[in-house]
Protein backbone atom coordinates (compact mmCIF):
# COMPACT_ATOMS: atom_id res chain seq x y z
CA UNK A 1 0.00 0.00 0.00
CA UNK A 2 1.02 3.32 -0.77
CA UNK A 3 -0.14 7.59 -0.11
CA UNK A 4 -1.45 6.87 -3.80
CA UNK A 5 -3.98 3.93 -2.58
CA UNK A 6 -5.76 5.86 0.84
CA UNK A 7 -8.28 7.14 -0.99
CA UNK A 8 -9.41 3.98 -2.83
CA UNK A 9 -8.96 2.24 0.66
CA UNK A 10 -11.06 4.95 2.61
CA UNK A 11 -14.13 4.67 0.17
CA UNK A 12 -13.59 0.97 0.56
CA UNK A 13 -13.64 0.77 4.19
CA UNK A 14 -15.91 2.93 4.91
CA UNK A 15 -19.62 0.77 4.09
CA UNK A 16 -17.61 -2.71 4.62
CA UNK A 17 -17.53 -1.68 8.47
CA UNK A 18 -20.58 -1.94 10.75
CA UNK A 19 -20.54 1.40 11.30
CA UNK A 20 -19.00 4.45 9.78
CA UNK A 21 -17.06 5.01 13.11
CA UNK A 22 -14.94 2.12 12.88
CA UNK A 23 -13.27 2.39 10.04
CA UNK A 24 -9.86 4.17 9.87
CA UNK A 25 -9.24 7.66 9.09
CA UNK A 26 -6.59 9.33 6.49
CA UNK A 27 -4.69 10.14 9.50
CA UNK A 28 -4.67 7.02 10.31
CA UNK A 29 -3.39 5.66 6.92
CA UNK A 30 -0.93 8.38 6.40
CA UNK A 31 0.90 7.97 9.96
CA UNK A 32 1.15 4.22 9.54
CA UNK A 33 3.01 4.74 6.31
CA UNK A 34 5.05 7.48 7.66
CA UNK A 35 5.56 4.65 10.59
CA UNK A 36 6.93 2.36 8.52
CA UNK A 37 4.66 -0.06 9.37
CA UNK A 38 3.60 -3.54 7.24
CA UNK A 39 0.52 -2.04 4.78
CA UNK A 40 -0.55 -4.33 2.32
CA UNK A 41 -3.98 -3.92 -0.46
CA UNK A 42 -6.06 -6.76 -1.75
CA UNK A 43 -6.79 -6.63 -6.15
CA UNK A 44 -9.27 -7.70 -7.53
CA UNK A 45 -8.41 -9.14 -11.04
CA UNK A 46 -9.51 -5.64 -12.43
CA UNK A 47 -6.86 -4.28 -10.30
CA UNK A 48 -9.97 -2.69 -7.77
CA UNK A 49 -8.85 -2.50 -3.80
CA UNK A 50 -11.20 -5.46 -2.39
CA UNK A 51 -9.03 -5.33 0.78
CA UNK A 52 -6.51 -3.61 3.64
CA UNK A 53 -4.16 -4.99 6.37
CA UNK A 54 -1.85 -3.00 8.46
CA UNK A 55 0.13 -4.81 11.05
CA UNK A 56 2.98 -3.53 13.34
CA UNK A 57 5.97 -5.28 14.37
CA UNK A 58 6.99 -5.52 18.03
CA UNK A 59 10.05 -7.52 19.60
CA UNK A 60 8.70 -11.29 19.66
CA UNK A 61 4.70 -10.44 18.13
CA UNK A 62 2.85 -9.36 15.19
CA UNK A 63 0.59 -7.00 15.87
CA UNK A 64 -2.68 -6.13 13.82
CA UNK A 65 -3.72 -3.23 13.69
CA UNK A 66 -6.01 -2.94 10.40
CA UNK A 67 -8.18 -6.07 8.36
CA UNK A 68 -10.93 -5.01 6.26
CA UNK A 69 -12.64 -6.44 2.95
CA UNK A 70 -14.91 -5.00 0.28
CA UNK A 71 -18.50 -5.34 1.35
CA UNK A 72 -19.74 -6.91 -2.16
CA UNK A 73 -16.00 -9.18 -1.02
CA UNK A 74 -16.75 -10.20 1.75
CA UNK A 75 -17.87 -13.86 2.79
CA UNK A 76 -15.31 -15.11 0.38
CA UNK A 77 -12.24 -16.55 2.67
CA UNK A 78 -10.07 -12.89 1.83
CA UNK A 79 -9.81 -12.11 5.16
CA UNK A 80 -9.06 -15.78 6.08
CA UNK A 81 -6.23 -15.87 3.41
CA UNK A 82 -4.47 -12.18 4.94
CA UNK A 83 -4.73 -13.35 8.18
CA UNK A 84 -2.83 -16.96 7.14
CA UNK A 85 -0.58 -13.98 5.03
CA UNK A 86 0.42 -12.77 8.77
CA UNK A 87 1.05 -15.98 10.06
CA UNK A 88 3.75 -16.73 7.35
CA UNK A 89 5.07 -13.38 7.99
CA UNK A 90 5.42 -14.48 11.43
CA UNK A 91 7.12 -17.27 10.52
CA UNK A 92 9.97 -15.50 8.34
CA UNK A 93 10.72 -13.48 11.07
CA UNK A 94 10.57 -15.75 13.97
CA UNK A 95 7.53 -14.00 15.88
CA UNK A 96 5.76 -16.07 18.08
CA UNK A 97 2.37 -14.75 18.46
CA UNK A 98 0.06 -11.78 16.54
CA UNK A 99 -2.01 -9.57 19.11
CA UNK A 100 -5.02 -7.62 17.77
CA UNK A 101 -7.69 -5.82 19.11
CA UNK A 102 -11.66 -5.80 18.93
CA UNK A 103 -15.35 -3.98 19.46
CA UNK A 104 -17.13 -6.69 21.11
CA UNK A 105 -19.76 -5.45 19.05
CA UNK A 106 -18.39 -6.69 16.14
CA UNK A 107 -19.61 -9.88 15.79
CA UNK A 108 -18.04 -10.61 12.20
CA UNK A 109 -14.77 -9.95 13.11
CA UNK A 110 -14.47 -11.96 16.33
CA UNK A 111 -16.28 -15.15 14.89
CA UNK A 112 -12.81 -14.65 12.38
CA UNK A 113 -10.63 -14.35 14.65
CA UNK A 114 -11.75 -17.37 16.82
CA UNK A 115 -12.24 -19.50 13.38
CA UNK A 116 -8.49 -18.61 12.77
CA UNK A 117 -7.33 -19.58 16.35
CA UNK A 118 -7.15 -16.43 18.12
CA UNK A 119 -8.47 -16.31 21.66
CA UNK A 120 -9.22 -13.31 24.50
CA UNK A 121 -6.60 -12.20 26.72
CA UNK A 122 -8.12 -8.98 28.16
CA UNK A 123 -10.17 -5.78 27.81
CA UNK A 124 -8.94 -2.46 27.19
CA UNK A 125 -11.90 -0.26 28.75
CA UNK A 126 -13.40 2.31 26.82
CA UNK A 127 -10.68 1.97 24.27
CA UNK A 128 -12.67 2.54 20.91
CA UNK A 129 -15.15 5.68 19.65
CA UNK A 130 -18.41 4.41 19.32
CA UNK A 131 -21.62 6.19 17.79
CA UNK A 132 -22.47 6.98 21.60
CA UNK A 133 -19.38 7.60 23.64
CA UNK A 134 -16.78 4.76 23.91
CA UNK A 135 -16.51 1.03 23.31
CA UNK A 136 -13.79 -1.66 25.21
CA UNK A 137 -11.65 -3.46 23.31
CA UNK A 138 -11.29 -7.27 23.36
CA UNK A 139 -7.05 -7.84 23.04
CA UNK A 140 -7.07 -11.07 21.01
CA UNK A 141 -3.68 -13.37 20.67
CA UNK A 142 -2.92 -16.38 18.48
CA UNK A 143 0.24 -18.31 19.06
CA UNK A 144 2.48 -19.15 15.82
CA UNK A 145 4.06 -22.23 14.86
CA UNK A 146 7.23 -22.48 13.38
CA UNK A 147 8.07 -25.19 11.33
CA UNK A 148 11.67 -26.55 10.78
CA UNK A 149 13.25 -28.67 8.07
CA UNK A 150 16.14 -30.81 8.59
C1 LIG B 1 -14.42 -9.00 9.49
C2 LIG B 1 -14.12 -9.04 7.98
C3 LIG B 1 -12.68 -8.53 7.75
C4 LIG B 1 -14.26 -10.48 7.48
O1 LIG B 1 -13.84 -10.52 6.11
P1 LIG B 1 -14.33 -11.68 5.10
O2 LIG B 1 -13.38 -11.68 3.95
O3 LIG B 1 -15.75 -11.50 4.80
O4 LIG B 1 -14.14 -12.98 5.99
P2 LIG B 1 -13.89 -14.46 5.42
O5 LIG B 1 -14.77 -14.68 4.23
O6 LIG B 1 -12.42 -14.69 5.23
O7 LIG B 1 -14.44 -15.36 6.63
C5 LIG B 1 -13.62 -16.25 7.35
C6 LIG B 1 -14.37 -16.74 8.58
O8 LIG B 1 -14.69 -15.63 9.44
C7 LIG B 1 -15.99 -15.80 10.02
N1 LIG B 1 -16.90 -14.75 9.53
C8 LIG B 1 -16.60 -13.82 8.60
N2 LIG B 1 -17.67 -12.99 8.41
C9 LIG B 1 -18.63 -13.42 9.24
C10 LIG B 1 -19.97 -13.01 9.50
N3 LIG B 1 -20.51 -11.94 8.89
N4 LIG B 1 -20.69 -13.68 10.43
C11 LIG B 1 -20.15 -14.74 11.08
N5 LIG B 1 -18.90 -15.21 10.86
C12 LIG B 1 -18.15 -14.55 9.95
C13 LIG B 1 -16.44 -17.20 9.62
O9 LIG B 1 -15.92 -18.12 10.56
C14 LIG B 1 -15.72 -17.38 8.28
O10 LIG B 1 -15.53 -18.72 7.95
P3 LIG B 1 -16.65 -19.48 7.04
O11 LIG B 1 -16.79 -18.66 5.79
O12 LIG B 1 -16.03 -20.82 6.81
O13 LIG B 1 -17.89 -19.49 7.86
C15 LIG B 1 -15.13 -8.17 7.18
O14 LIG B 1 -16.45 -8.46 7.64
C16 LIG B 1 -14.87 -6.67 7.30
O15 LIG B 1 -14.14 -6.10 6.52
N6 LIG B 1 -15.53 -6.02 8.29
C17 LIG B 1 -15.36 -4.56 8.45
C18 LIG B 1 -13.99 -4.19 8.98
C19 LIG B 1 -13.77 -4.82 10.34
O16 LIG B 1 -14.65 -4.85 11.19
N7 LIG B 1 -12.51 -5.27 10.55
C20 LIG B 1 -12.09 -5.87 11.82
C21 LIG B 1 -11.49 -4.84 12.69
S1 LIG B 1 -11.00 -5.54 14.27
Amino acid sequence: MTQDDIAEVLQMERPACLHPVHAWSEDNYRSSLRSGYWMRVACSPQGRIVGVCVAMFGVDELHLLNIAVAREAQGQGLARWMLAQLIALCQAHALASIWLEVRPSNTPARALYQAQGYVDVGVRKAYYPAPEGREDALVMKREVDHVSMA
